[in-house]
């Protein structure tokens, strides 16, 4: 059974079971002409994420020269942490770790909430809404780009050229022509914060400087692109894939809603039962890695299922339950590693700061649909629903 085929984007979890029963690693057809090999228990995931033989430096591999890319549109889109590893890795993470802190993060509580208000405001005497365009999609949007300093008027233009890089997955025709357009307007802002710079972060990155080291333009670039995907395409996922599992589990969001302690282990078991990044980004075998007796050859391109991964009963006691205050919740949704996400802490509060406000004001909160009638969006990295309608009075 194909892991992210129409069945396995529906009802993932029976697939995963199967797979990780069979084999610890699969050889997957990514197209017609591209296989990728698949890790799906918890243990080999782990390992494999932060193995220095799986190198996340792809560039001149097949899949990265497919598609017909300029090189340089390659470069202003590619030389950013995920796809380096040490020294340039660490170097990289270094950098930004200097300006992308805890206290920044800390700081950003006010604009999150009132980010969450007023899309929450915009509900008011309407009986059904979709949580997904309306709420799940513009918080994190939005987050990232004040966060990053992106104006206002700009925004719209950000979420189409997202949406459609990240619709297709190999990087192919429309997904050429927003990824050129969204470079030419990231190269523009970088230079309108060099001769104005602001109090956010991509002024501050803009000055970054370790020991007199600075990010190269193509950095810079890179980490804008980096940063705006990231951080707002998988943080949707989070808050609807949770919304979606406590409408699916009635009786658990009623605990939810009279016990708000739990709000925080919730979130960290949505990220287990219904991970918003299903999949890790691509690694290559720079030599031969085994994992339980199934060898992986050099050249070949690995992914970490972590979806499977957070579903092996050897680490989660009954996987498939869904329990908010499951205890111990080791799961791999923001990776492992060296490249464990540098965003978990600003997911987490965007994750409390959204189920909070939906808790505190939509106590009718329900589905209008029978929920396993949701279309999930196909593609292999991602697991999020393309619409979740919800009547909120
Ligand atoms: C629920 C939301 C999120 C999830 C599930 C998530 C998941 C992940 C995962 C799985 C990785 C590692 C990928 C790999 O090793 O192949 C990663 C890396 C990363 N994430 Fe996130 N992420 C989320 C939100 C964010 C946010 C909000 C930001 C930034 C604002 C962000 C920035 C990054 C960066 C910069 C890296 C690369 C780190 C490195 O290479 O050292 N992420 N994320």
């Amino acid at each position: 059974m194909h892991p992210f085929g129409p069945e396995a984007t529906s009802a993932p979890h029976p697939v995963y079971a199967q797979l990780r029963e069979e084999a610890p690693a699969h050889e997957i057809q990514l197209t017609p002409t591209f296989t990728a090999w698949l890790i799906t228990r918890y243990d080999d995931a782990r390992r494999a994420l932060n193995d220095p033989r799986l190198s996340k430096n792809i560039a001149g591999t097949p899949i990265r020269t497919g598609g017909g890319w300029p090189d340089e549109l390659r470069a202003a889109m590619d030389s950013h942490m995920l796809s380096n590893d040490p020294p340039a890795h660490t170097r990289l993470r270094r950098l930004v770790s200097s300006v992308f802190t805890a206290r920044r993060i800390a700081d950003l509580r006010p604009d999150v909430q009132r980010i969450s208000d007023e899309l929450l405001d915009g509900f008011a005497g309407r009986d059904e809404v979709d949580l997904i365009g309306e709420y799940a999609f513009p918080l994190p949007l939005q987050v990232i780009c004040e966060l990053l300093g992106v104006p206002m008027d700009d925004r719209d233009s950000f979420r189409q050229w997202s949406n459609t890089i990240i619709a297709s997955a190999m990087a192919q025709g429309d997904a050429l022509a927003a990824a050129t357009s969204m470079n030419a307007y990231v190269r523009e802002l970088v230079e309108r914060k060099r001769a104005e710079p602001d109090a956010a972060l991509l002024s501050a990155l803009v000055s970054a400087a370790d020991e007199g080291d600075r990010l190269t333009e193509d950095e810079l670039t890179s980490l804008v692109f980096l940063l705006l995907l990231a951080g707002h395409e998988t943080t949707v996922n989070l808050i609807g894939n949770g919304v979606y599992l406590l409408l699916s589990h009635p009786e658990q969001l009623a605990r939810l809603r009279a016990d708000r302690k739990l709000v925080s282990p919730a979130i960290e078991e949505f990220l287990r039962y219904e991970s918003p990044v299903k999949t890790s980004t691509f690694r290559m075998a720079t030599e031969p890695v085994e994992f339980d007796g199934v060898t992986v050859p050099a050249g070949a391109i690995v992914m970490v299922s972590l979806l499977s991964a957070n579903h092996d009963p050897q680490v989660f006691a009954d996987p498939e339950r869904f329990d908010p205050a499951r205890a111990d919740n080791q799961h791999l949704a923001f990776g492992h590693g060296i490249h464990y996400c540098l965003g978990a802490p600003l997911a987490r509060l965007e994750g409390e700061i959204a189920f909070n406000g939906l808790l505190d004001r939509f106590p009718k909160l329900r589905a209008t649909q029978p929920l396993d009638e949701l279309i999930w969006r196909p593609g292999a990295l991602l697991r999020g629903l393309d619409r979740l309608p919800v009547m909120v009075n």
